[in-house]
């Protein structure tokens, strides 16, 4: 029943979809079953992850902080500020993220896909810095919103193929 309901609504027009989301809440916290059974399949075909609550929460967090860090590196852009964008970049999505994160608890719940995908954008960020540092002694910009646009097409990528519930 609870299925149907699901999959009657994603299959309707998009007007029936908080009817859809309502249904999901009573699953439990962040939609996750009680009884930890597998969600009903995401009708975009997304891998879904097992991970126990409190790794989620912390993955979730983390990824709150990634998308506040993208947009202070915005921010930052504008100013002309590349030394900062540099630093948020480094020490929020890059190589040098992955300590304070506690990162590798995450990842070893990660299927080997998603391990890659997150890889790439901490390899992504790290070349961010490198060419928003070069910028600030050439001036030109263009390599610095080229490699923003390579960092957070590593995101997309990453959300495109799996979920957590
Ligand atoms: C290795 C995979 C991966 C990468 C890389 C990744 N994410 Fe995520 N992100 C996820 C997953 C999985 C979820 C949960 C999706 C779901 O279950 O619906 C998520 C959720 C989020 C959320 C929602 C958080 C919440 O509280 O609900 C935000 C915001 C987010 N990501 C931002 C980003 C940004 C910005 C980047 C890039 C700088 C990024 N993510 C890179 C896997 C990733």
């Amino acid at each position: 029943m609870h299925r149907f309901i699901i999959a009657a609504a994603a299959a309707a027009t998009l007007a029936t979809v908080p009817v859809a989301m309502a249904q999901h809440d009573h699953a439990g916290r962040g939609g996750q079953p009680h009884d930890g059974a597998t969600p009903p399949a995401a009708s975009d075909g997304r891998e879904f992850v097992r991970m126990p609550d409190p790794v989620a929460e912390r993955m979730l967090a983390n990824m709150r902080d990634h998308l506040q860090a993208l947009q202070e590196i915005n921010e930052q852009l504008g100013l002309g500020h590349l030394d900062a964008a540099a630093r948020i970049a480094e020490q929020r999505l890059g190589m040098s993220s992955l300590g304070p994160h506690g990162a590798q608890e995450v990842a070893g719940f990660m299927p080997q896909g998603m391990q890659g995908a997150g890889s790439d954008m901490h390899r992504a960020a790290s070349r961010f810095v490198i060419v928003a540092t070069d910028a600030g002694v050439s001036g030109d910009m263009r390599p610095v919103f080229s490699a923003l646009g390579t960092l957070t097409s590593a995101c997309v990528a990453c959300h495109a193929g799996y979920r957590v519930r």
